[in-house]
């Protein structure tokens, strides 16, 4: 099993990492436009397999020969937020590199499943879509299995629980249209209703949209890699391994929820070929027109988001 990883970045490096460590990889390739970077982080975390006890192979490099025949592909090449930035101001910039990294990609492993993760996430998935042209269920965006962790730990620390034992997920949009669905949480066994008040819900709710751009602001100088590398690399688990599991990702949506022809944060099962299935929760009245809302709120932009390039 082959994966390629594009952007050496901090989000590309930390995802190659959390799939070599995991080991059901054979091989692990890493791309970047910046000279010797993927090389030499390759270099170093081939170094630690004695350490830690693994034998996937690590390729670093800038020419793209090195990823021919990929089963997974994951692009996170492209330029993160800075404080006061919104995911949307980085549209011009991240789909011109989007773009040419999936054409890119496409000359070398043709029949790869292609996960983004560069911002703007819902309008790169379908840019990546686009230009490729596969069948859009091999092409999936990772943002909410990200929201739904960050989610889950708010939930945790306020009502002092594990988030091993918080059942929460997070539809809509990578961005301001993101649902979070409260009605949907379980706190040990019991509804989270039961358990904070509709003031403590919502605070939860806002944190959970705006828990990127809190990172962003502390850190000042780039965005969140470690729960997002965490959640990208479960996806591209649940792909090689053909797992069948059901994550809340950016998927092709053709109907459900009512809603049709955009790339949209649902929850679907994920399998060798991609996307398998889009799985039709019950949601609350409220929550289900917010789900609307984001796909009026991502649609226009998806569908002209080859202007960009
Ligand atoms: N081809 C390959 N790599 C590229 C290209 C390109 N055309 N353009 C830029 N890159 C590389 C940069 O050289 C850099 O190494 O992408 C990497 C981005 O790394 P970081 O700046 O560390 O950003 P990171 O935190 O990894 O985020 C990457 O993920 O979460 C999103 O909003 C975030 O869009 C951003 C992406």
């Amino acid at each position: 099993m082959k994966i390629t990883v594009v952007g050496a970045g901090f989000y590309g490096s930390t995802t190659v990492q959390r799939i070599a460590e995991a080991g059901y990889a054979d091989e692990v390739t890493m791309v970047d436009i910046i000279e010797g970077k993927p090389q030499g982080l390759a270099l170093d975390m081939m170094q630690s397999r004695p350490i830690e006890g693994f034998t996937t192979r690590i390729v670093g490099s800038n020419d793209y020969a090195v990823t021919a025949g990929s089963d997974v592909c994951v692009i996170t090449a492209g330029l993160p937020r800075k404080p006061g930035m919104s995911r949307m101001d980085l549209i011009e910039v991240n789909a011109k590199i989007v773009g040419d990294v999936t054409r890119q990609l496409m000359a070398t492993s043709p029949d790869a499943v292609f996960i983004v993760v560069s911002n703007p996430l819902d309008e790169m998935t379908a840019l990546c879509a686009k230009v490729s042209g596969l069948p859009k269920e091999r092409i999936i965006g990772q943002a909410g299995m990200l929201d739904t962790a960050r989610f889950k730990h708010f939930v945790s620390e306020a009502t002092g629980v594990s988030p091993l034992e918080v059942e929460a997920i997070t539809l809509g949009s990578h961005g301001e249209t993101m649902v979070p669905v409260p009605s949907l949480v379980k706190v040990g066994d019991k509804p989270l209703r039961d358990v904070l008040d509709q003031g403590q819900i919502d605070e939860i709710v806002q944190k959970t949209r705006d828990g990127g751009a809190e990172i962003v602001g502390l850190l000042k100088t780039g965005s969140a890699y470690y729960a997002p590398s965490s959640a990208a690399a479960k996806m591209v688990e649940a792909v090689v391994q053909d797992s069948g599991d059901v994550m809340p990702v950016c998927a092709w949506v053709e109907g459900q929820y009512g809603i049709k022809d955009v790339y949209l944060g649902v929850p679907a099962r994920l399998g060798r070929g991609g996307i398998a299935g889009i799985v039709e929760l019950p949601l609350a009245d409220d929550e289900l027109e917010a789900l609307r809302t984001a796909a009026e709120a991502v649609r226009t932009k998806q569908a002209d988001v080859d202007s960009f390039l």
